[in-house]
């Protein structure tokens, strides 16, 4: 099949023709990936920031249509319309068990660019290629366990669907499954790219009173107050603490996202918390990244919550679907985080986009 190879970090993509791909086996299906979002957790591979053990194809914010299934699926078949996620639960582990799918151990291909039971189903030049953050999106075909590929209704575009794999079920899910918020909540976003908008995108739906998204970005700006920004901020210029402070009658924010994947963010929004306020991690900063709280004991005595997030703490199975009901209300906007549509053959340039934050989503067209 074709499809898009990262063989090192910080080397061009290069499309090829002749991978190898298996048979969907027991459990598992085949999907001809029709599109593909670029996020930055893709561009921390091409970019050094998330270290590579391997080549492998990028890419997890896919959809497609289903081309076969193996033994014992009985859910999907050909032709069905699908959206893939990077955490397919297996339904039966622990986390499974107590609802916190995101976290099942089956389901680590996130982490281990491989599917759940160790092989990555791909190879190229006699060797094993990997399935960027356990999925490999921008290629023909998709090998991908059954619970990964969310049937979708047929009248959905495809082609911006997409974006509810990663970036709204991650940004959403932030929100309303991680951080659980009330309406009438107040909270700060830092960083406003596809994962930064969903999560403003989530604030709304809560119902939240004032939401603050704060991003260098000029341009990231502009276009945050369309997905429910009640107040935009340059950190560079302007004193984001004040803003804050002065947008909650002097209180703080009940609930601070980092949303740009930089460790200093997440002390940043601690301080803009307010007392029992929340911090979510939702970016996922370079490994060597680390944060301190230099004093404990005020942490503890304000009673600061801070919390990590993986794929906004989302059972796919439920919130892909209720992210589509939701969109069809008027109530999410799909299409208006997809800035940019390439061909696969433009990958480079679209992660060139991505790296220097114009627009917000480039979509691929596998
Ligand atoms: N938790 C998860 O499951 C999950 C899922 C997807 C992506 N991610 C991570 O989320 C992060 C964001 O992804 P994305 O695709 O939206 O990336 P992006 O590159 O499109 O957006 C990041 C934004 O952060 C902004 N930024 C940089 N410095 C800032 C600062 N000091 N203050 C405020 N904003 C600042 C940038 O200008 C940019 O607009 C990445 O780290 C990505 O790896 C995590
Ligand atoms: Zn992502
Ligand atoms: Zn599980």
């Amino acid at each position: 099949m074709r499809g898009a190879v990262l063989e090192q970090a910080n080397q061009a993509i290069t499309i090829r023709d002749d991978i190898e791909i298996i048979e969907p086996r027991v459990g598992e299906v085949r999907v001809n990936i029709k599109y593909c979002g670029l996020c930055h957790s893709d561009l921390g591979f091409v970019d050094g920031t998330m270290p590579m053990m391997g080549p492998m194809i990028p890419g997890h914010e896919a959809s497609g249509i289903v081309e076969s299934v193996g033994a014992g699926v009985t859910h999907l078949v050909p032709g069905d319309h699908v959206v893939l996620t990077p955490a397919p639960p297996c339904g039966r582990c622990y986390y499974c068990q107590r609802n916190q799918q995101s976290l099942c151990v089956n389901a680590m291909s996130i982490m281990t660019n491989l599917l759940p039971d160790g092989v990555s189903g791909l190879e190229l030049d006699g060797a094993q290629l990997l399935r960027g953050c356990g999925i490999g999106g921008l290629a023909e075909y998709v090998v991908q366990p059954a619970t990964g590929a969310i049937k979708i209704d047929k009248d959905i575009p495809l082609e911006v669907a997409c974006v509810i794999g990663c970036a709204l079920q991650t940004g959403v899910g932030a929100v309303l499954n991680t951080a659980n918020m009330e309406a009438g909540a107040t909270c700060v976003v830092l960083g406003l790219g596809g994962i930064g908008m969903a999560t403003l995108q989530g604030a709304r739906i809560a119902g939240a009173s004032t939401i603050i998204g704060s991003d260098p970005v000029a341009e990231r700006r502009d276009l945050a107050t369309a997905f429910g920004a009640t107040r935009v901020v340059d950190p560079v210029t302007e004193d984001l603490a004040a803003i804050c402070q002065e947008l909650t009658g002097g209180i703080g924010v009940d609930y601070a996202f980092e949303a740009a994947g930089k460790a200093a963010l997440i002390e940043q929004g601690i301080g803009l918390s307010r007392m029992g306020g929340t911090t979510v991690c939702v970016g996922s900063p370079a490994l060597e990244e680390g944060i301190s709280i230099p004093n404990v004991v005020m942490f503890q005595a304000v009673e600061k919550k801070l919390c990590g997030c993986l794929l906004g703490s989302s059972n796919s199975l439920y919130e892909i679907p209720r992210l589509l009901r939701l969109w069809r209300q008027g109530l999410l906007d799909m299409e208006g985080m997809i800035t940019s549509r390439r061909t696969l053959a433009e990958v480079n340039e679209g992660f060139d986009d991505l790296a220097n934050a114009r627009g917000i989503r480039t979509v691929i067209e596998i």
